[in-house]
């Protein structure tokens, strides 16, 4: 059973995560979070869950892990507008990757657009989601599912998927865990903020599939030919060469880097 106390007495950060809900069961922490009256948001609001009964991920599948095992849990940013959102979840990637790095040695790289993966297997899976107060951004909510401790995945997401658990062979503190890499993403949330340009490379450096050829899927239609894969920029849109060695710019949404 995750403990929240144990976690609370770890966490160093000034902001995130010092509002904290925790539950130990809730059907979605992304969907409680989006749910949460204006009055009961600040920016940093941590949602954490042992047992989540009813996860979502990417395209309305459906996020299924064992309770008790891993990390499940949102955070609320309010950002004051929803410029550059997508490079917010690539940042949030880049933490997972740093964290566990740093804590286990397991080398990690991100799936573009919102994947963690260890050798080629899905460890961890990003949902960011926005909350509109009539035309402005009340807040966005990253929702983290970090497998840690599960040895078996099953189901259309997770099938084939790795955990912390699997790689290293040593159970994690996941309360310890949690407090390091919500402290990395607080750090980081600045840098993004900031447009920090170094930030941006370590992202790119990190990509599955970076400076190679890759095919494209622009709104699930291959692009004829092969593109060089050269990452985000400052705007978030993806930037890749093709064979000509023209310079094409993809908004963020519509593409998806099918083959590595
Ligand atoms: C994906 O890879 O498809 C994204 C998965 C995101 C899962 C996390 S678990 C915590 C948060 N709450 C949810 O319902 N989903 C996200």
């Amino acid at each position: 059973m995750f403990n929240k106390d144990t976690f609370e007495n770890k966490l160093a950060t000034s902001w995130l995560g010092r509002s904290l809900y925790f539950f130990e069961e809730l059907p979605s922490t992304n969907t409680f979070a989006k749910k949460l009256k204006e009055d009961g948001v600040l920016h940093g609001t941590l949602v954490l869950t042992d047992v989540q009964s009813r996860g979502r991920g990417q395209h309305e599948h459906e996020w299924i892990v064992d309770p008790g095992q891993n990390l499940t849990f949102s955070l609320v940013f309010q950002p004051g507008n929803a410029n550059r959102l997508n490079l917010l979840t690539l940042t949030c990637a880049l933490s997972v990757k740093d964290t566990i790095e740093n804590l286990t040695g397991v080398d990690a790289q991100i799936k573009w657009p919102n994947d963690v993966l260890v050798k080629g297997k899905k460890l961890c899976g990003i949902l960011t989601e926005t909350v509109f107060i009539g035309n402005k951004l009340d807040r966005v909510v990253v929702g983290i599912g970090l497998n840690v401790n599960q040895q078996k995945f099953s189901g259309e997401v997770l099938k084939g998927a790795t955990s912390l658990k699997i790689e290293t062979g040593v159970d994690l503190n996941r309360e310890s865990l949690l407090a390091h890499l919500v402290q990395d993403i607080e750090y980081k949330y600045r840098l993004w903020s900031q447009q920090d340009a170094e930030l941006l490379k370590n992202i790119n450096r990190s990509l599955v599939g970076y400076g190679n050829w890759v095919s494209l899927k622009v709104d699930g239609n291959q692009l004829p030919g092969k593109f060089k894969f050269l990452g985000a920029n400052n705007n978030g849109e993806l930037i890749a060469l093709n064979s000509d060695l023209d310079v094409k710019s993809f908004a963020f949404e519509q593409v998806r880097v099918v083959s590595l």
